[in-house]
């Protein structure tokens, strides 16, 4: 049967950690994974913009033997032109695989019923999973494990959060989420994190005071407004200023590294001497994007 990746939600914890070490391995030597996907399309549906996610794809599905097909469904106006069922049934005729990122969780989910070829999440509204592989395999090579660290994100909860929670309770990375009053994460996905947290021994806790990230390894930003949020900065920038990852936080705190998804806002949520300093690992989690997203589809489509 097709296994689809929207969430990693429903993953043990065992298969968390060998998707992590398949991804270092594919890093390490590429060349044993240069045919996996020969003579495999993938189709890979945007109906948001992407720099890191659509190139990392694209190249990473070439460097596995295969070929991507990029569907831009904002220039393309394909949304509401036919159903999504039928878009996917469709893509599923001709294509192995379909990478997609939407507005709505819910697309996927019909994605994933409609087509009888594995669909991957490249983001939606609550979700971003190809992202959270990266960042922790980004932690895994920066401290030679991920059991036991600490992880503090620090600003708005978002579907990054979400998937660095559920991704992070299974490797076994303590987590400390810090927003703003009304910008907490989903309150389902945070007690589906807490529920893995039990099994593996990870402590996660939230708070509106950036001090609560104090003895942290590492602290992480993303973006205060997320892609399809119209609300003008104007009206939020006072709520989240004082929420943002700069010199004097990691210094309050003693974390080593600092980390961002992109794309970043320099002075905004992260000072941009930060991100050109030693301590971010930006680059590496860019980097790894492709080796984690080409674990995904070894395991999904490797013959
Ligand atoms: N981090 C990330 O997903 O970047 P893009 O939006 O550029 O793909
Ligand atoms: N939270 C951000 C992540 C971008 C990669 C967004 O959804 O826009």
């Amino acid at each position: 049967m097709k296994q689809d990746l929207l969430t990693f939600a429903d993953w043990a914890p065992e298969d968390m950690a060998q998707l992590l070490e398949l991804a270092q391995t594919i890093k390490q030597s590429p060349g044993r994974y240069a045919n996996v996907l020969a003579g495999k399309s993938i189709v890979a549906l945007f109906e948001k913009p992407s720099l890191r996610t659509r190139v990392s794809f694209e190249i990473g599905i070439h460097k596995l033997g295969g070929h991507m097909v990029y569907l831009d469904s904002q220039a393309g106006k394909l949304a509401g032109r036919e159903d999504a069922v039928d878009v996917a049934a469709n893509l599923a005729c001709w294509a192995d695989g379909i990478v997609a990122r939407v507005f709505s969780h819910n697309t996927l989910q019909q994605f994933a019923e409609a087509a009888h070829v594995p669909v991957i999440n490249a983001l939606c509204d609550i979700y971003h999973p190809c992202q959270a592989l990266a960042d922790y395999l980004t932690l895994y090579e920066t401290y030679g494990k991920v059991k036991g660290l600490t992880l503090a994100y620090v600003g708005d909860g978002n579907n990054v959060t979400h998937s660095l929670l559920i991704v992070g309770a299974l490797l076994g990375c303590h987590q400390i989420v810090i927003t703003p009053p009304d910008h907490e994460v989903d309150p389902d996905i945070f007690e589906k994190a807490q529920t893995i947290a039990r099994t593996t021994g990870v402590n996660i806790v939230q708070s509106h005071d950036v001090a609560m990230a104090e003895g942290a390894d590492v602290i992480y930003a993303d973006t205060w407004l997320s892609m399809g949020d119209e609300t003008p900065l104007s009206a939020i920038k006072d709520t989240f200023m004082p929420y943002q990852v700069n010199e004097a936080l990691m210094q309050k705190t003693g974390a080593k590294y600092v980390m961002h998804c992109q794309p970043a806002h320099r002075d905004l949520e992260i000072t941009g001497t930060l991100i050109d300093s030693d301590c971010s690992l930006l680059m590496t989690q860019a980097e790894n994007r492709m080796h984690g997203q080409n674990a995904i589809l070894t395991h999904l489509l490797g013959a």
